[in-house]
């Protein structure tokens, strides 16, 4: 395993990002939903360092795009989501890849009523977007490559490492 990004360099860029997060909020409080199951430890970490009111759920989200590149539909699974109207919204996924999954979620939560919705991925591939959406936090930007770790899973396997590593 090849590791692309090491575990100091993701704590510091975490740390980083729920800095900036807390000062868009301004000791607002927001609800933090995370994609499973890819997101675990991302949001685990980030809200850890978050100095305002948090509140965290989880939606599930799949899709059935198999070998082909023709984007399926997204199956969410939204039955351990809270009402959520009227609050801020921060909405975590592992990665940006077509951008399908955060696009169509970030619509389905907008039309739950919240007052506001950012987005945050821990990573982002470059030249692989098909759906227009541009994360409001991005930890880091990676090459075209099948990664893994930190939650980012092969057939669920390697979730566990603490780097982003790049499968071979
Ligand atoms: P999108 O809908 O194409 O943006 O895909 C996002 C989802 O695909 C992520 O939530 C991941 O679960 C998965 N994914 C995309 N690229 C990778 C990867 O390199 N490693 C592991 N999972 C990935
Ligand atoms: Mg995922």
């Amino acid at each position: 395993m090849k590791i692309l990004i090491d575990e100091g360099t993701i704590k510091k860029r975490v740390a980083e990002i729920a800095k900036l997060v807390a000062l868009e909020f301004n000791g607002q409080p927001i609800t933090v939903v995370g994609v499973l199951t890819g997101c675990l430890i991302f949001v685990a970490d980030l809200v850890r360092q978050l100095d305002i009111p948090v509140r965290i759920c989880f939606v599930r989200a799949s899709s059935y795009r198999g070998e082909t590149t023709v984007p399926g539909d997204l199956n969410i699974d939204a039955s351990m989501l809270p009402d959520i109207h009227d609050r801020n919204i921060l909405l975590v996924d592992d990665i940006l890849d077509s951008g399908h999954t955060l696009s169509k979620l970030k619509k389905y939560l907008g039309e739950k009523g919240c007052r506001s919705i950012r987005t945050a991925v821990l990573l982002r591939k470059l030249g692989r977007q098909e759906h227009p959406i541009e994360p409001d936090y991005c930890g880091f930007e990676i090459p075209d490559k099948f990664v893994v770790g930190y939650g980012l899973d092969y057939n669920d396997e390697y979730r566990n490492l603490p780097y982003i590593g790049e499968l071979n």
